[in-house]
């Protein structure tokens, strides 16, 4: 498994695993945590075996794919001695937090669901992590009772930061957690400044089942178009039906001249930069003019027209694995919507690569106080998340 990590990692765009966490995957026996599926998928590199499901078959708790596990362990650089915190349990993760701060390290983790704390219990005891805690319980809270911690590391996804995290971590301690951001999933890595957070250099794209509790947040869509066609993210009402008759009439195709780099930073660029933005998810090939090929299977960012016009982005190949960046324009003002969506990305061929910084300050902070280079400020109800590029 690690040998194959190894070898993927680049084609995976990962950014390098190291020998730390290399070495502790290789010693902790993943398929105790997960002994209800077969050897090959515990030891898959990129699958996450369910492991909890509600009622009508929802997957609530999943071992995360080992991938994204030695991912997160290496933005949050654990070391010998630390104090960590594990939210959403599973048990292998936990052991593998445990090995890297060693015997003088302390880690708890803390899962809502009583059966799935239950079971990382069973399999830490067996497999010899007697010393990690188990606790069941809102993570919305944190866990006061062992606090502070050097690292909290998030495995579920959050809508919103609740201030307890923050307010446990010791005062230069890292917080890493997967987060939706106008649609986009992230997974960041954080560090405790006073009573905000400053996002480090990398920060990367990860799936993961939504928090329950407390800080559960159902994420609404608009259905366009029953469950084949659905906008996420959007901010402004949108008028439905002027937005299906656009996407099933004529499109014009606008080719700027840009080449498509790094996807997933363009969406958080869109998110950050583009009003009337949205995410438009497209079940297969519903639309006779639609975005077609990979774009239909994939939520896409868009920018929407105030009469329903849109405009979608698009690819094309350029061959040797370059591809070139696209608009498609849908509605009688597709055409103004597609000239805002190509300043956006020409101004994203301008800059000069750099991640977005992100920084989640509290609810109630002056504007006066947050960054001066602020593209976009998304207030929560505990939250006032800052996008900005350096
Ligand atoms: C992806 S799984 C955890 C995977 C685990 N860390 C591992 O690596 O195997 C996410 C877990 O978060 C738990 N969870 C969801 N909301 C929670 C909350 N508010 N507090 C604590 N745990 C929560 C779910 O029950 C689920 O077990």
């Amino acid at each position: 498994m690690v040998d194959t990590l190894l070898r993927l990692q680049e084609e995976w765009g990962m950014p390098p695993i190291s020998a730390e966490v290399a070495d502790v995957l290789r010693k902790v026996p993943r398929h105790v945590f997960v002994p209800e599926v077969s050897l090959e998928d515990a030891y898959a590199t990129d699958y996450a075996p369910p492991v909890q499901r509600t009622g009508d078959g929802l997957i609530t708790s999943s071992m995360s794919a080992v991938r994204v596990q030695a991912m997160m362990l290496d933005q949050a650089g654990l070391g010998p001695g630390m104090r960590v915190l594990e939210i959403g349990s599973g048990g292998y993760n936990a052991a593998l937090i445990s090995e890297l701060v060693g015997v003088g390290g302390e880690v708890t983790t803390i899962d809502i669901d009583p059966e799935v704390s239950d079971r990382a219990r069973r399999y830490l005891d067996e497999a010899g992590y007697k010393d990690v805690r188990v606790v069941t319980g809102d993570a919305e809270y944190g866990v006061e009772a062992f606090a502070p911690y050097d690292r909290i590391i998030v495995t579920v996804r959050a809508w919103d930061l609740p201030p307890a995290w923050t307010a446990q971590l010791t005062d230069h301690g890292r917080l890493v957690t997967p987060m939706r951001l106008r649609g986009v999933s992230r997974t960041v890595g954080f560090d405790r400044v006073g009573d905000h957070l400053a996002s480090r250099p990398d920060h990367h794209l990860t799936v993961f089942v939504p928090m329950q509790g407390a800080g559960a947040h159902e994420e609404r869509g608009i259905a366009v178009q029953g469950d084949d066609i659905a906008l996420y993210g959007a901010e402004e009402p949108v008028d439905v039906a002027a937005l299906r008759n656009s996407l099933h009439g004529p499109r014009k195709e606008f080719w700027p001249g840009i080449e498509f780099t790094y996807p997933d930073r363009l969406h958080l660029w869109t998110a950050a930069h583009a009003d009337r933005y949205a995410m438009l998810h497209v079940a297969g090939d519903v639309l006779e003019h639609g975005p077609s090929g990979p774009l239909a299977r994939q939520p896409v960012p868009v920018v929407l027209a105030d009469d329903g016009s849109v405009a979608v982005r698009t690819k094309r190949s350029l061959g040797d694995g370059r591809f070139e960046i696209g608009v498609f324009a849908y509605g009688p003002r597709g055409q103004d919507a597609a000239q805002n969506y190509i300043d956006v990305l020409r101004a994203w061929d301008r800059h000069d690569g750099s991640m977005a910084r992100i920084e989640v300050w509290p609810s109630g902070t002056p504007d006066a106080d947050l960054p001066t280079n602020r593209v976009r400020v998304l207030d929560k109800p505990h939250t006032r998340t800052v996008l900005a590029w350096p």
